[in-house]
């Protein structure tokens, strides 16, 4: 299978999503004379440029796709050629709207956008089909062509019959008969029994709380029924084109696709990724999207879109200050990217994003976007070497699951207060300021590799996933376990005794009574056993141990004396247990702690807060998020391969400041 390095080749891509559909023919020379200015190497082409390679059904336009290959070729800038699927033409919807999405309650979603599609949709897929064989058979040996690009961000939903009736066909593959069927989705309660595979329908609109075991495998269906859309337009692809390494962009922490089954299938993982540059945590909430993309490659990954500066979607888009594209492109560089693209090159006059930020923006090349820009291109082809291909060192793993992502949001929990994304979020950045890297991981991966594996919480955990877990920290490893975890079997079926029991005799626990979630804006102090103490939120439980040492106590509350935090010797390893949201610096001093125990260390130690240190192969990444100035003593002899010169022992990184040191001599 093709992988990044065949697009690379020992660079770093760099450029940005094209669409010269947009302009007039004059203006791509000015483009192509640009890009290279910019020290662009690639564009990402055709993206949404069905309705213009194919105006009327099969009366297909390639002349001046053919123009644009070969005047971007004759400039030396490679293509992402992508297939136009994401945005079918306004003829499709008009003659087959079959095609067309349904909501849940069943209303048709219209063209005038983008993403009007059902994946289920055979006419769909049989255009969708036959636009990207013309493609594959024109451009699958165009020596412009660097990678494929199928469709863009897969991501839509639909309840329509089509849908219905492709459902089924999942549902009969997945459960085998009606009986085990019934029995999966617990249809004894409220009269849900199915005698037929004709009832079944995706969850559509409902009078009350639906099914919660059908729409966790509508939710599966779903990531399903699009990855089948993926893969049949890479079949096509890689067909014409051996060699040629073929993705999709995903969006970042989407929970609409389970990234780990849709990397399989993939040759490169491509990330589009917008922080927003008002955020102060924008910087860790990069690290971690950057951190799954890379878990998810299994090795460097693409970043196939970020901003240069505005995007147009929050409800006040704000530009990014000086810096802080280098400094962010140059953090996903540290954590594995070896290609920083950007959506888009030349800043649209018309449609939904005329506001969207470019790397050529309305006023022209004269312009400090612009300058940054070119800049950064000139960085990058210089990092190239020493970075391609590297690994990024990470002894930490944070165990993450769409599935129970899926099972363990839905209605009728104990609290809606509480997020998987936010609880992640939070057990990653107490990592992240801790300066500590971290991997995600599937929680049935092979976690020996790491020395600390933590799950902030994972209310669904299969068989496997327990297994495994127990047997890593049965051979000595450390694993620290947050709330409201291994609750859940594959079909969302609560364990016996509420949490399962493989589980609390990891943990040593003889039960969790309750979950004691906390309302809106409420903490519940705990002291730890040094009389430090902290205050939870979100949640808490009632736990009773069965030989696990107390770590802290609940001071406050109905569970006041009560153990919130343990710790237990299990084989050769520690488990520990979180039975609350610890606010961030406790949480931040815990894992600290737990990690340093284990054997885990921080790239750099004694770093300023908000500097962050990754490993990337031998090189070190230092970046500064902070912001002020900023000092590091990185131990041993560097050089400054951005600077170009040799390292001060004392680095000093501006505002937004980047040094990528090398060992001296390596
Ligand atoms: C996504 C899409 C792009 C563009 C950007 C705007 O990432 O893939 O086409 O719409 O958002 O931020």
């Amino acid at each position: 299978m093709p992988d990044l390095n065949d697009a690379t080749r020992g660079r770093i891509l760099y450029g940005g999503d094209y669409n010269p559909e947009q302009w007039p023919e004059e203006t791509w020379q000015e483009d192509v004379r640009l890009m290279r200015q910019a020290g662009v190497t690639t564009v990402t082409v055709g993206v949404f440029s069905w309705a213009r390679l194919e105006p009327t059904p099969g009366g297909y336009e390639f002349d001046w796709l053919d123009r644009l290959l070969d005047l971007l070729h004759a400039a030396g800038i490679g293509v992402v050629l992508a297939t136009p699927t994401a945005s079918p033409p306004p003829w499709l919807g008009h003659l087959h709207p079959e095609t067309l999405p349904q909501a849940e309650n069943g209303t048709t979603v219209w063209y005038g956008s983008r993403n009007q599609f059902c994946a289920s949709s055979p006419e769909y897929r049989r255009r969708a089909a036959a636009i990207t064989e013309q493609l594959a058979a024109r451009y699958g040996q165009h020596p412009a062509l660097t990678m494929w690009h199928i469709n863009n961000e897969y991501g839509t939903h639909c309840w329509c019959d089509a849908t219905a009736a492709h459902f089924r066909r999942w549902l009969q593959h997945r459960h085998g008969s009606l009986e085990e069927l019934n029995s999966a989705w617990g249809t004894a309660f409220w009269s849900q029994h199915y005698s037929d595979w004709a009832e079944i329908l995706p969850p559509r609109q409902a009078q009350y709380i639906r099914n919660p075991a059908q729409l966790l495998d509508f939710a599966r269906f779903t990531s399903d029924a699009l990855l089948e859309c993926y893969t049949a337009e890479h079949a096509v692809v890689a067909r014409h084109s051996p060699g040629i390494p073929v993705t999709t962009n995903h969006m970042p922490f989407w929970r609409g696709q389970d990234g780990w089954a849709w990397a399989k299938r993939q040759d490169v993982v491509a990330l589009d990724l917008y922080p927003d540059p008002d955020d102060a945590l924008g910087a860790q909430y990069g690290a971690l999207v950057q951190d799954l993309a890379r878990s998810m490659a299994g090795g460097p990954w693409m970043l196939m879109e970020q901003a240069t500066g505005a995007v147009n979607w929050r409800p006040v888009n704000r530009p990014k200050p000086h810096g802080l594209t280098r400094l962010w492109s140059l953090q996903a560089v540290a954590r594995g990217a070896d290609a920083v693209c950007f959506f888009q090159w030349r800043q649209s006059r018309q449609g939904a994003e005329k506001f969207h930020s470019a790397m050529l923006p309305h006023s022209g090349p004269d312009n400090r976007t612009f300058r940054e820009v070119t800049a950064l291109g000139a960085e990058l082809d210089r990092l190239g070497p020493a970075v391609s291909g590297a690994p990024v060192t990470a002894e930490i793993a944070l165990l993450h699951d769409w599935d129970s992502w899926w099972a363990g949001e839905q209605p009728g929990r104990p609290s809606q207060l509480t997020g998987y994304q936010e609880t992640v979020t939070a057990w990653h950045r107490a990592l992240w300021e801790s300066h500590h890297t971290t991997d995600l991981a599937h929680p049935a991966a092979d976690l020996s590799g790491y020395r600390l594996v933590v799950i902030p919480s994972l209310y669904l955990l299969t068989d496997t996933a327990l297994d495994n877990l127990t047997a890593y920290v049965r051979s000595g490893g450390t694993l620290v376990c947050g709330w409201f975890t291994g609750v859940a079997d594959h079909q969302d079926r609560i364990r016996p005794g509420g949490v399962d029991a493989r589980l609390r005799e990891l943990l040593g626990l003889a039960a969790v009574h309750h979950w004691w979630p906390l309302a809106e804006g409420d903490r519940v102090h705990c002291e730890n056993a040094d009389g430090t103490g902290f205050d939870g939120a979100l949640w808490s439980e009632e736990l009773e141990l069965a030989d696990a040492e107390v770590h802290a106590r609940y001071r406050s509350g109905e569970l006041a004396g009560r153990p919130a935090v343990t710790r237990h010797p299990y084989g050769e390893g520690t488990a520990w247990y979180v039975s609350t949201q610890p606010e961030p610096e406790a949480l931040r001093t815990l894992l600290d702690r737990a990690a340093r125990e284990a054997g885990a260390r921080p790239a750099v130690e004694g770093l300023p807060a908000g500097v962050e240190a990754v490993r990337r192969g031998e090189l070190l990444f230092l970046l500064n998020h902070g912001p002020q100035q900023a000092k590091c003593e990185p131990p041993g002899e560097w050089e400054d391969l951005l600077a170009n010169r040799r390292a001060d022992a004392t680095v000093v990184l501006e505002r937004h400041g980047v040094a990528v040191l090398k060992p001296v001599g390596a």
